[in-house]
């Protein structure tokens, strides 16, 4: 008797499927050349070693919502929904507009959201993925039918143009996902994973501006309110997280790698979306690559790739598509979709 009135309710769940993506980059584009001009650096070394070209950049005035909203607007209209069907909003990033309010309620009084409950997630190049993974859970629970998940960052704020070793990596962007609840049982959001260790804190962080040491003139002057970061120990740890993390998600979804479509890494460096796919086997075909046009968006990249792959018609009804990203904390994560 029990079990069949719990298989019930387990069947009756719903899930939570993508019912639109959009996405905004700013204007203003930044080239390897352009950097030349700044730092000891080449269009041959960043290529080479990041296979980024050129990134953007959000003008100055501006702040990470004013991004977001542009991407939602577009997202919503994709999904053909308005902002008052939204019943949440979540936001990943560490660019928020203030130290608080959340950019997510910036971004809800922008839209005119006014019955839902918004708020950030801080888990830098894999806030997206958080907040995805959070919002599913919402929608999978019946707590809430729609949810606006954005993955928004304006690194350039946080970047010390002087550090050829960091400046040349960043850029600034936003993707959103509109998400809605199905009972249909074959699409949507099959499985996802997340993760951290907390040992390498200070392998990819910004020292100052927080608690722990607010900003001062000393501070500023040495710098510490721009990112610091072992690059070489984030990139060895990134491939293998990313990998064990994907691999994970696939089993949770009873996914083999082959039934992929389209892989959609976290947008960091060339080498390390390559080094990721011969791990996973999966041909670089089936690989959603654009680093080279924005470097990394951090919280902005795999929704803007997402988005960018929907409408290059690279995910037809069907498709199973495999998000996964990796960032400071460290924080990594990944996500098998159904579409
Ligand atoms: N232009 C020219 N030379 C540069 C340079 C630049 N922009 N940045 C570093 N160099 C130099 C270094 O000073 C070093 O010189 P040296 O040998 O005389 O000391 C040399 O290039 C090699 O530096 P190294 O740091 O060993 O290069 P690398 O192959 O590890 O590449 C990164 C550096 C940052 C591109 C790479 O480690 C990386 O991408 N890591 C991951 C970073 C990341 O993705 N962070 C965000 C994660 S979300």
């Amino acid at each position: 008797m029990t079990f069949v009135s719990l298989s019930r309710t387990r069947r009756s769940h719903p899930r939570a499927v993508i019912l639109g993506t959009g996405s905004e980059l700013p204007a203003q584009v930044v080239t390897n050349a352009a950097l030349e001009k700044l730092v000891d650096t080449s269009d041959e070394w960043i290529t080479t070693r990041t296979g980024i070209k050129e990134r953007r950049i959000l003008e100055e005035g501006k702040g990470n919502a004013d991004m977001a909203y542009r991407a939602s607007v577009r997202a919503l209209k994709d999904a053909g929904l308005e902002a008052k069907d939204v019943e949440a909003i979540i936001m990943g990033t560490v660019t928020p507009d203030y130290p608080f309010p959340s950019s997510a309620c910036v971004l809800e009084d922008m839209l005119g959201v006014r019955k839902a409950f918004s708020f950030d997630v801080n888990a830098a190049c894999c806030g997206f993925l958080n907040a995805l993974a959070i919002a599913d859970s919402f929608i999978r629970t019946g707590r809430i039918r729609t949810a606006l998940v954005v993955g928004s960052d304006a690194l350039s704020r946080l970047l010390n143009w002087k550090d050829r070793g960091t400046c040349i990596l960043f850029g600034d962007g936003a993707g959103a996902v509109v998400l809605g609840a199905s009972h249909d049982g074959a699409h949507g959001i099959l499985s996802t994973r997340l993760r951290t260790d907390g040992s390498y804190v200070k392998t990819l962080y910004v020292p100052a501006g927080g608690s722990l040491k607010p900003a001062s003139l000393e501070s500023v002057k040495r710098n510490e309110h721009t990112i610091a970061m072992n690059g070489k120990e984030v990139f060895k740890v990134a491939v293998r997280s990313m990998e064990e993390i994907s691999r994970e998600a696939l089993d949770e979804a009873e996914v083999k790698v082959d039934e992929v479509s389209l892989v959609i890494p976290h947008q960091a460096n060339l080498r390390i979306i390559t080094a990721l796919a011969g791990r996973l086997k999966v041909p670089m075909t089936k690989v959603m690559v654009n680093v080279d046009r924005y470097g990394n968006t951090s919280a902005a990249s795999v929704p803007v790739a997402l988005d960018e792959a929907r409408r290059e018609g690279r995910i037809r009804p069907g498709d199973i598509v495999l998000l996964n990203a990796f960032g400071a904390g460290f924080a990594w994560g990944a996500a098998v979709i159904r579409f």
